[in-house]
């Protein structure tokens, strides 16, 4: 009776390890096929509009008011509410990368361009081309 016992518990006990190895093996092909997907992902996608709401990013908001946003925004800068109606992908994309182009005296950051700028830091554009684009993407659905 004891001896039998043992065998069932060994049984048992073998049956948990079994679980715990099949368990731990799904896991490992979970991480395999999910993390190039959701690397991707991360690396990728930080939308245009949260690129223009977060402070690390392009802050539009601390000089303009921008669609989507509640509560107090800049009157500083025009609104940018209907500027996918009033400007071509290309002029949006102008405004964006440098918008001395449109005003020599501007006080908007050239977000895409170091040109003549005098700068303490070490030369480098706030936003890279990629980044922009999605920007002007957003930029373009506000009709
Ligand atoms: C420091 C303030 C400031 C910031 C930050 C800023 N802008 Fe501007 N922006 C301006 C000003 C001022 C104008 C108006 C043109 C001028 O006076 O030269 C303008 C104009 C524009 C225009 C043209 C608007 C129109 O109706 O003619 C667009 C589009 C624009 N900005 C987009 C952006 C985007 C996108 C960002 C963020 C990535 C941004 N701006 C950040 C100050 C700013």
């Amino acid at each position: 009776m004891k001896e039998i016992t043992q065998q069932s518990k060994s049984l048992n006990d073998t049956m948990q390890n079994m679980k715990l190895q099949i368990f731990t093996l799904s896991m490992l092909i979970g991480l395999v096929v999910l993390s190039p997907a959701a690397a991707q992902t991360a690396e990728v996608k930080t939308s245009g509009y949260e690129l223009m709401t977060n402070k690390q990013y392009g802050n539009c908001i601390a000089c303009h008011d921008m669609p989507g946003v509640q509560g107090l925004t800049s009157n500083f800068a025009p609104s940018l509410q209907g500027v996918g109606r009033k400007y071509s992908e290309k002029e949006l994309m102008q405004w964006v990368v440098d918008a001395r182009k449109f005003n020599a005296d501007t006080l908007m950051p050239p977000f895409g361009s170091t040109h003549d700028l005098k700068l303490t830091r070490p030369a480098r554009v706030i936003l890279s081309n990629e980044q922009i684009a999605q920007v002007v993407f957003t930029l373009q659905s506000w009709r």
